[in-house]
């Protein structure tokens, strides 16, 4: 049975790997899963200096997953090299580092950073809902998708990928102005934009009001979009949105996605993502599937 995936020339041993922010560098997660097992490991985003983050309380359980406001909290740059690196090369995944900023500037200094490191891929991350500046910005207006993508592209040593947000009208847009720019693969969804309100204190629930919903209630939406934007371009996609079981991670392949992130389900159950491991090998087993490539996009209308 052959498990493996290329993305723009890195092999994962298989296509399941973590969503950026729902765990860390894999350190507090290396007690319940065997970082070997993962296709890869997707980091927190990092900026070019440290960010403390939004203003607490910036999580809240919603009816079919959670909103969050981090707000992109994280160590800077040369702690990420000097810590986070080091740990993560102990084990035989694949390490991609999702990179977040507020300018172009930023990212391009986090990327030039990076050139050196044993680091596979990088995330670029220009879709978060929850920083004002930066982030979902450049992530929703074509022309800035195609302009991060070439100044990331010009500097950076390992592929790109860029990460879309789905908080636009048309995500196949935003997609092919990231292939237009150079983009080696494409990941979505990031989170949805929400809002939740204590109704005894009338308050908002998260300081910073809206959030990012994530959770098993986006699923469907993560599918069609992978669906829609795998129809749209040539490169590859790493779907995600919702993945709570290997039941969904086989679902966004089957719509298109090469490969598939798990993000908040790991909140509910740290070992997650060993059982969607386990749980693709199953399904190929029970349906003959040599090779899971051959699940790519084969999705067909009902007979
Ligand atoms: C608490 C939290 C923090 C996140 N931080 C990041 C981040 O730093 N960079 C990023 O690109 N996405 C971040 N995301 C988005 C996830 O990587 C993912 O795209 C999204 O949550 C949808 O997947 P899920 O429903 O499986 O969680 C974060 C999500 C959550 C819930």
């Amino acid at each position: 049975m052959n498990t493996t995936v290329n993305l723009a020339g890195v092999t994962l041993k298989n296509p399941v790997m973590t969503a950026s922010g729902t765990f860390g560098s894999g350190e507090e997660f290396s007690e319940f899963v065997d970082l070997n097992r993962l296709g890869a490991v997707v980091t927190k985003g990092v900026a070019n200096i440290p960010w403390e983050g939004n203003k607490t309380p910036r999580v809240a359980e919603v009816y079919g997953g959670m909103l969050n406001a981090v707000g992109l909290q994280n160590p800077g740059i040369d702690l990420f090299i000097k810590r986070d690196i080091p740990f993560l090369k102990q084990y035989d995944t694949k390490i991609i580092v999702n990179v977040c900023g507020k300018t172009t500037k930023d990212y391009v200094e986090v990327v030039e950073k990076l050139s050196d490191q044993p680091v596979d891929m990088l995330e670029i991350n220009i879709s978060c809902p929850n920083v004002k500046e930066g982030g979902i910005a450049f992530g929703q207006d074509p022309k800035a998708v195609e302009a991060i993508t070439k100044a990331v592209k010009e500097k950076a040593k390992q592929p790109v990928i860029m990460k879309l947000s789905p908080n636009v009208t048309d995500i196949t847009e935003m997609a092919r102005a990231a292939e237009a720019g150079g983009a080696d693969v494409l990941s979505l969804i990031n989170t949805l934009t929400g809002m939740k309100i204590d109704i005894d204190r009338r308050c908002f629930v998260l300081a910073n009001r809206t959030g990012g919903m994530s959770g098993p209630a986006i699923h469907p939406i993560a599918v069609r979009m992978v669906y829609q934007t795998a129809q749209a371009v040539k490169i590859p996609i790493i779907g995600m949105g919702g993945i709570m079981t290997a039941a969904d991670a086989i679902e966004m392949i089957l719509a298109g996605a090469i490969a598939v992130s798990v993000g908040t389900a790991n909140f509910t159950n740290p070992s997650v993502t060993m059982e969607i491991v386990s749980g693709i090998e199953e399904y190929m087993k029970k349906y003959q599937v040599e090779d899971v490539k051959e699940l790519i996009g084969a999705v067909r209308d009902r007979m």
